[in-house]
């Protein structure tokens, strides 16, 4: 079996999804890996690393590579180019973007490829060690955490010093799931005091175990689907909640903004007016920052652009806060990666001879085994034998 660990498209992005040490492990169960030169290297996985571990590496782009591999790998969606010169019922995994890339979807439906987008792997005990998301949400809610801190013309922790004493900044954190949490966790630490609001009821207890205090709102029902994800509100319910959390967010130093719906646009929960409203000096990170939307949980944000507004708001609109912390992203996603291999890949057998009472076995190569009955991978794959299978992707892309 061969494996391809390939380049996204945007190339820039410096994280892995595999590691030499774990590439070793799977090239000792019997699978062949290819390595496109440059993957990783900013994340500590040099060309002689994955040539030590026993990969081939191979040129960036390499038809023969993509046209030989039965399973790639890449941490994001990768060129559509790419994927029409692999092989019918080769399988394509990583953090496709479904939701957002049809071409990348058409490619693989034209291509008769298996894509298996690792966003929608479901958020069960089970595949938790799986969870992509939740890796890479964790690293990025902990980086928003320090850009706040980075760009406050204030610190974050109380000071008693001999010239008096210097009061901690206010934290808003809005949006309470896995970069949520972490975002908490890493200003509490930094000694900021933190608030946070979250639409799903049961945060609440989650905000409160790490030190913060939970705003509370009341928008009616509580807004969680059966999978544990935020429902979206309707457009009164957003009004309603932009206008109650208006003065939490004015009166606080630094606002961090995770709030997302699965799927979905980001939900628009900082209007203009509360950002006009912030004292100067103030900071938004803004990390639902979307290209495809033009903004984020706030209206003012511009993604992929960190900028000061007249009234001397900064807001921080960086994209994949996660690929700023390369190493330790590629260590989490090598290990989510490796979970899903146990998954999808039967390892090689050798032969052994009859021996007393044993029979003899006979030896078998590595093989993919895509088990569509199987609730992780059936919620994953999103194109199979040349259709889309996933119901949100197909109506996004019609
Ligand atoms: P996410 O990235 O989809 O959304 C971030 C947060 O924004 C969520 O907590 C969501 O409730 C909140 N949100 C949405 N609309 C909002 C609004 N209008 N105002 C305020 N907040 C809003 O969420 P994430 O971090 O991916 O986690 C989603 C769920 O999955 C959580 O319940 C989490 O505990 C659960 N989970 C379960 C796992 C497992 O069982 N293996 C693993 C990881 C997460």
């Amino acid at each position: 079996m061969q494996l391809l660990v390939a380049h996204p498209a945007d190339a820039s992005d410096p994280r892995a999804p595999l590691t030499p040490a774990v590439a070793k492990v799977w090239i000792a169960r019997g699978v062949a890996v290819s390595v496109e030169r440059g993957v990783g290297e900013r994340a500590g996985c040099s060309a002689g690393a994955w040539e030590i571990a026993g990969c081939d590496v191979v040129d960036h782009g390499d038809a023969d590579a993509w046209r030989r591999a039965d399973l790639v790998l890449c941490v994001a969606d990768p060129p559509g180019a790419s994927v029409r010169s692999m092989k019918r019922g080769a399988v394509l995994a990583g953090m496709l973007g479904s939701t957002v890339h049809g071409d990348l979807v058409r490619a693989c439906v034209e291509a008769g490829v298996t894509a298996l987008d690792l966003a929608f792997i479901p958020r069960t005990s089970r595949a938790q060690a799986m969870d992509v998301l939740s890796s890479q949400a964790n690293l990025g809610g902990y980086k928003a955490a320090l850009l706040a801190a980075d760009h406050l013309p204030k610190l974050m922790p109380m000071m008693i010093t001999a010239a008096g004493t210097l009061r901690p900044s206010k934290v808003f954190v809005l949006g309470a799931g896995v970069a949520g949490l972490q975002a908490i966790a890493t200003a509490k630490r930094l000694g900021a005091q933190v608030e946070a609001f979250d639409v799903r009821a049961a945060t609440k207890e989650q905000v409160q175990s790490l030190g913060a205090r939970f705003v509370e709102l009341d928008l009616g029902d509580d807004a969680s689907t059966a999978g544990g994800y935020a429902k979206e509100l309707t457009d009164e319910q957003k009004a309603k909640q932009a206008e109650l959390m208006h003065k939490h967010m004015v009166a606080a130093d630094a606002v961090i903004a995770t709030a997302a719906v699965f799927g979905k646009a980001p939900p628009l929960l900082i209007p203009q007016a509360t950002v006009d409203a912030m004292q100067p000096g103030s900071v938004i990170v803004d990390l639902a920052a979307s290209p495809a939307h033009g903004r984020g949980n706030c209206e003012a944000t511009r993604p992929g652009e960190v900028f000061t507004t007249d009234q001397g708001v900064t807001i921080v609109g960086t994209l994949n806060l996660p690929a700023t912390l390369p190493v330790h992203a590629t260590q989490a996603f090598a290990g989510n990666t490796d979970a899903l291999l146990k998954e999808l890949v039967t390892q090689a057998v050798e032969a052994k001879e009859a021996k007393d009472d044993r029979p003899a076995v006979e030896a078998a190569p590595a093989k993919l085994n895509l088990d569509l009955t199987d609730d992780i991978q059936a919620a994953a794959v999103i194109v199979h034998d040349g259709a889309v299978r996933n119901e949100l992707v197909k109506q996004t892309h019609g």
